[in-house]
């Protein structure tokens, strides 16, 4: 399976610096094509670890839309597998392609899901992340396959459903959002961290 993904032979280099470029290099071409669209960046993921490692309990993190799974392993990488990560998505090759990734990056305690979060609420962690995903159904260029239709009211449905789900968690989770989660405002929360990132908006808020 791994040889499918990856260039036979390549090595990963112990201690040198991690950058989007050497990450997004054991990617498919087509697939680092969009990493500067779809993929987190690697000082976000940075940034969040930071936050994390001084955050009192967490029990887990949950990426909505984990893609090639970027976020979770690096995550992972950065916490030195000291915390239990998940990442849900409905694609169903993204997730073949993350497990492929997760086993290169000896990632074994990141568990990815091949779940549609809009259908099946992963209720129960302490964190959540999300990359801006349901925008894609607004977008004309740089979409992941062409699977979703392009709709402004499916956006706003979908963001309506999302939010209503958001709304259910319990007191004290964490949302942390890169690119946003669709919206602006978010009913029952409160923001306790705003920055700008890798030219997004980097936003942690807090169900009261
Ligand atoms: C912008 S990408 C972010 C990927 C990843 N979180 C990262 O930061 O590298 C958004 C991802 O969400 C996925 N997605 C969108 N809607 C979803 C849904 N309802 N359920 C599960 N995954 C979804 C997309 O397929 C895409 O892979």
């Amino acid at each position: 399976m791994r040889n499918q993904f990856f260039n036979n032979g390549k090595k990963m280099d112990v201690g040198v610096p991690m950058t989007d470029a050497i990450w997004d290099s054991y990617l498919p071409k087509k697939f680092q094509l969009l990493s500067s669209f779809q993929w987190t960046p690697i000082p976000v993921i940075e940034r969040t670890w930071k936050y994390l490692s001084l955050e009192k309990e967490i029990t887990s993190i949950m990426d909505l839309g984990s893609g090639v799974g970027k976020f979770c392993i690096h995550l992972s990488i950065l916490s030195n597998h000291s915390i239990n990560i998940w990442g849900v998505e409905d694609r169903e090759d993204l997730v073949t392609l993350s497990e492929s990734l997760k086993e290169l990056w000896n990632t074994s305690e990141v568990t990815f899901k091949n779940v549609n979060f809009l259908d099946q609420f992963p209720y129960g962690h302490s964190h959540y992340y999300c990359f801006n995903p349901l925008y894609e159904t607004m977008k004309g260029s740089h979409s992941i396959d062409s699977s979703k239709i392009k709709s402004a009211n499916q956006f706003l449905m979908d963001l309506e459903v999302l939010k209503k789900k958001l709304y259910q968690l319990s007191s004290g989770t964490k949302l942390i959002t890169y690119h946003g989660f669709g919206g602006s405002f978010l009913s029952g929360f409160r923001i306790v961290l705003k920055e700008e990132i890798s030219g997004g908006e980097f936003l942690i808020w807090e169900k009261e």
